[in-house]
């Protein structure tokens, strides 16, 4: 067998709605809980401005096209199309997406779109967000909105971004701390406004496919104790199966459920929603991932302080089940997040295994601090090893029988980071501002672009960097 990637694999590129558009109160555009967040660092970028890529999207479809990806991640903003999470419907937020989705498809690029990410109107937080059922029947609204809309022009949608790294690293993403109690019954309406979405998806849109969007990543044992294996099966449902069995097989995790009762969690279930869960499947998973994860069973209740600091940092803890550690065989980023190509194939083949559905990979990438030189270029060896190592195990995978169809990695364009600005840069294209300096937020193409140009071209990974 050729060592290249099958004739129809699908290559994109990814970005969120509120990272990249700015544009934050154009157009009718009602507020979300990222533009009120209270955010601990001020020094940074906020999502005012972003990328500006409200203003820029034809150029950038256009580089994208040039790049020679197949598909289009992006989000929709919610609060551009129900400017208050639901009632009136705001034709000006419509006509953009149209616009970008006519766009995308004039260049010959398959928009793939994400319901939401992270960025819930403002006025549904108001109510009590996803605590409240009613954020659910307003998400249902919203999506039947979307699929009536773009349904006969957009095949391949996904649900809600990441619900899994949301809720456990609910500081650094939403500004704030969930209690656990509301924390977990949030957790159930996701998972139950995501079943809507498979629903209705499937009801709306001709061909329509759909699929979760979790971040997965595998959690280690620190040591063969088998107390830290332990507390890697219990990260793990925690922070991944429980997600994906909802999704997948429509029930709860039995060690998550565990994990619940040990923490005096009661979910309350809606009539419905038990033959909702059961009757409503994706299609296909969509798989966010940067690193793995290891971790080890805290023996010492005064080392342990609450709470996550980072979606990918060694610093979760959570006293009687599991705490984070360094692992030792690890390289790391500049932003402390460990690199784990080998663990990405076993993630997809842990993945293909539970759940024998197709795999697309939605994020992947390095976030760096990258230098604009004077004659526009950016030379960014880092991200072409960083992505040469991991789609070289997209491409083991493959070859090892798991069903990947396609990979569109973080990001198209640099855009700010979930809490770490725009120096956190992870673009094939680099957007000239910086924290606070706007400049013309012109768009320069680096190294990592035309390497994976040619990989696209080609079906096979280049041997050698530009
Ligand atoms: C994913 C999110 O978890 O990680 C993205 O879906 C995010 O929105 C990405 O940007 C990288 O994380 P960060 O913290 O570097 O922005």
């Amino acid at each position: 067998m050729p060592h290249k990637f099958p004739n129809d694999f699908l290559w994109g590129a990814s970005i969120s709605a509120h990272q990249t558009e700015g544009a934050y109160k154009s157009d009718g555009k009602g507020l979300t809980v990222q533009d009120t967040r209270v955010r601990d660092n001020h020094e940074i970028a906020d999502f005012t401005i972003a990328s500006d890529h409200y203003h820029h999207y034809k150029e950038d479809i256009q580089l994208l096209a040039e790049l020679g990806v197949q598909i289009f991640r992006f989000s929709i903003s919610w609060a551009r199309i129900f400017p208050n999470g639901r009632g009136e419907v705001n034709q000006a937020g419509l006509d953009h997406y149209q616009d970008v989705i006519n766009e995308c498809l004039q260049h010959n690029i398959q928009p793939i779109i994400t319901l939401n990410h992270f960025d819930l109107p403002q006025t549904l937080e108001d109510i009590g967000g996803w605590s409240n059922r009613e954020t659910v029947d307003a998400f249902k609204d919203y999506a039947i909105t979307v699929f009536k809309a773009y349904g006969q022009q957009v095949k391949y949608w996904l649900t809600i971004n990441e619900p899994n790294v949301m809720l456990l690293v609910d500081q650094k993403i939403l500004g704030k701390q969930i209690p656990i109690d509301e924390k977990y019954q949030q957790f159930h309406h996701l998972m139950i406004a995501e079943k809507y979405a498979f629903k209705l998806c499937h009801e709306l849109v001709e061909n329509g496919q759909i699929g979760p969007v979790p971040n997965i990543s595998l959690v280690y044992p620190a040591t063969s104790k088998p107390l830290d294996n332990q507390a890697s099966l219990y990260f793990n449902s925690v922070r991944n199966w429980a997600y994906l069995d909802f999704s997948c097989f429509g029930r709860y995790n039995a060690v998550f459920s565990d994990y619940l009762k040990q923490k005096g969690v009661t979910i309350t279930f809606a009539p419905d929603d038990e033959a909702l869960m059961k009757e409503n499947f994706p299609d296909f998973i969509a798989m966010n991932f940067y690193t793995t994860v290891t971790v080890e069973k805290p023996t010492d209740k005064n080392n342990m302080t609450e709470g996550i600091s980072d979606q990918q940092s060694e610093d979760i803890m959570d006293w009687g089940f599991y705490k984070g550690v360094t692992n030792p065989y690890l390289k790391k980023n500049q932003f402390n997040w460990t690199i784990d190509p080998d663990g990405f194939k076993t993630t997809l083949q842990t993945l293909y295994d539970r759940y024998h559905l197709p795999i697309i990979i939605t994020e992947n990438g390095l976030g760096a601090k990258d230098d604009l030189t004077e004659d526009g270029k950016v030379h960014d060896p880092y991200r072409i090893d960083y992505l040469k190592q991991h789609i070289e195990q997209c491409l083991e995978a493959i070859e090892a029988g798991v069903d990947l169809f396609g990979y569109s990695p973080w990001s198209a364009i640099d855009l700010i980071s979930v809490h770490e600005g725009i120096s956190k840069r992870y673009g094939f294209i680099y957007v000239d501002r910086t924290e606070k300096e706007l400049k013309q937020l012109a768009r320069y193409k680096k190294d990592s672009f035309y390497w994976y140009q040619k990989l696209i071209q080609t079906n096979e990974i280049p041997p050698e960097r530009r």
